[in-house]
């Protein structure tokens, strides 16, 4: 069904050629640096550019001043993302002046941007490299051409959208893995940019994403999350997601999460799930954005505050531990304080674990862009400290709720605070550190949990019988 998105075998073919000329290429870099900036779906991307550039000889490099070859992977979703991005390529610049054979490399949602990619063309000579979301396999072949001709190379494609299968890939983690199982978004929420820069939606094929969970199985991995802008919306070989999610559980991956999930289509198929799959996490992330209706119809989201309720009902009375997240987003066009407050409400009414919180930010090209928008700033600033205020007095009930469990912690990470102590996450996606070693890092412990923070919990190890 989704032929027309899928890149054929022989512009692989092609493109491998191109990458081993890369790498017979005399005064080619011989290391790399990726800068991944936005969401999960460029983390995942960013480990297919690492396959693909390790496939053309070249070793990552953790200091991004050392490296011979700097790319970043950018996002646009809000205007602040963008800047922060503009900023650290013109900061590259004098890295350029002092290395001139630096190669830069920007790609990504940025670069996807209508008109982006001509203005960086125009502003930032010194980049080697602007390519897009829909034609970052095609890298081997822009790095040669870049490298031969020694000219900036842009190249950005206006396209529906591909899909790729089999590209290389350098996964982040050992233990814990995105997996792509669609790509690009139609929901045109009225404030957003995503759908214009990563196209429309299109399903991985079933079996390409179990063929993918199970080698991943196979290798130890032990959490899998399933990726996508809307996973609710995963057609794969006719089948729905609440059907793969079923079936990538019966592979037994010790944890497995998915993300992101729209309200308007979470399937009482999907709530189901939480109270029958064995390895499925107590945890959904299900962005609200609003709390009011009439907001809500402005932003298109295709939901009530009412039908959002329901399902929050209808996912706690199958699975009552389970933990919510939510993504909201305050000041949007014409935003009253009366609907402002139902957004509260809403905070209050639901308890979400923890909420990412955004002031309204401007997207050329979108819907909410033409709206008048009235509300100024420091309101704006003002309104979302409170929602802010509240959201972290509910989380600390939480997690103060918590003490005393024992929970199965996935070890992550040492922990940045107390040397000494590793940090992973309870099945429910709450944050414990606690004292471990090292080599502790990508195993399931069991972990009390003595006392909350702020953001995260404090526990010890034990051993049970
Ligand atoms: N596909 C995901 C969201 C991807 S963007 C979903 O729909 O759930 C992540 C979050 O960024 C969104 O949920 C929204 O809260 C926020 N966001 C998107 N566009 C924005 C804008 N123009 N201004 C402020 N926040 C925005
Ligand atoms: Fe953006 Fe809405 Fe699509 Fe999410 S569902 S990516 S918020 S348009
Ligand atoms: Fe993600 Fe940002 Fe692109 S949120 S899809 S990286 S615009």
């Amino acid at each position: 069904m989704n032929e027309r998105f899928i890149v054929s075998e022989s512009e692989l073919v092609r493109q491998r050629e191109f990458a081993a000329r890369v790498r017979q290429f005399p005064d080619r870099p011989q290391t790399f640096h990726i800068v991944t900036m936005g969401c999960q779906m460029n983390e995942r991307d960013s480990e297919t550019i690492a396959g693909m550039l390790a496939g053309m000889g070249m070793r990552p490099e953790a200091v991004r001043e050392k490296a011979g070859l700097i790319l970043y992977n950018t996002c646009c979703v809000r205007e602040n993302a963008e800047n922060r991005a503009l900023g650290n390529v013109i900061w590259l610049k004098e890295l350029k002046k002092e290395r001139p054979e630096l190669l830069i490399c920007v790609g990504g949602c940025m670069a996807q941007e209508a008109g982006m990619a001509e203005r960086m063309k125009a502003m930032y000579p010194f980049i080697d490299l602007v390519f897009g979301t829909h034609n970052m396999h095609r890298l081997p072949e822009y790095l040669l051409r870049v490298l031969e001709s020694r000219h900036p190379v842009v190249e950005v494609l206006e396209s529906d959208g591909v899909i790729v299968e089999g590209l290389p890939q350098e996964r982040a983690s050992a233990f814990s893995a995105f997996v792509n199982i669609m790509y690009g978004c139609n929901n045109f929420c009225s404030y957003c940019i995503v759908p214009y820069v990563r196209g429309r939606e299109r399903s991985r094929e079933r079996q390409s994403v179990l063929d993918e969970c199970k080698r991943l199985v196979d290798q130890g991995v032990q959490e899998i999350t399933l990726l996508g802008q809307n996973v609710n919306s995963y057609r794969g070989g006719g089948s729905e997601f609440a059907e793969l999610l079923r079936r990538v559980d019966a592979l037994g991956v010790p944890r497995l999460r998915f993300m992101t999930s729209h309200p308007k289509d979470l399937s009482d198929e999907l709530i189901a799930a939480y109270g029958e799959l064995e390895h499925l996490m107590p945890n959904l992330h299900l962005p609200v954005q609003a709390g009011n209706n009439a907001i809500l119809q402005a932003m298109n989201r295709r939901y009530t505050r009412e039908r959002y309720l329901e399902l929050v009902n209808k996912l706690r009375s199958v699975k009552p531990e389970i933990g919510l997240t939510t993504d909201i987003i305050v000041g949007f066009p014409g935003e009253t304080e009366e609907q402002f407050e139902d957004t509260l409400s809403l905070v209050r009414a639901v308890r979400y674990d923890s909420a990412f919180t955004f002031i309204y930010s401007k997207r050329a090209g979108t819907k909410a862009a033409q709206m008048p928008d009235n509300t100024p700033e420091p309101v704006k600033s003002e309104r979302i400290q409170r929602l802010i205020a509240l959201q972290s007095d509910i989380s600390r009930e939480i997690l103060t709720a918590q003490v005393g469990r024992r929970e199965t912690v996935l070890v992550e990470s040492l922990s940045a605070r107390d040397e000494g102590w590793i940090g992973g996450k309870t099945p429910r996606g709450h944050m414990v550190n606690f004292p471990g070693k090292p080599d502790l890092i990508g195993q399931l412990v069991r972990v009390e949990i003595l006392s909350a923070g702020r953001n995260t919990l404090r526990g010890k190890m034990i051993t049970e019988v």
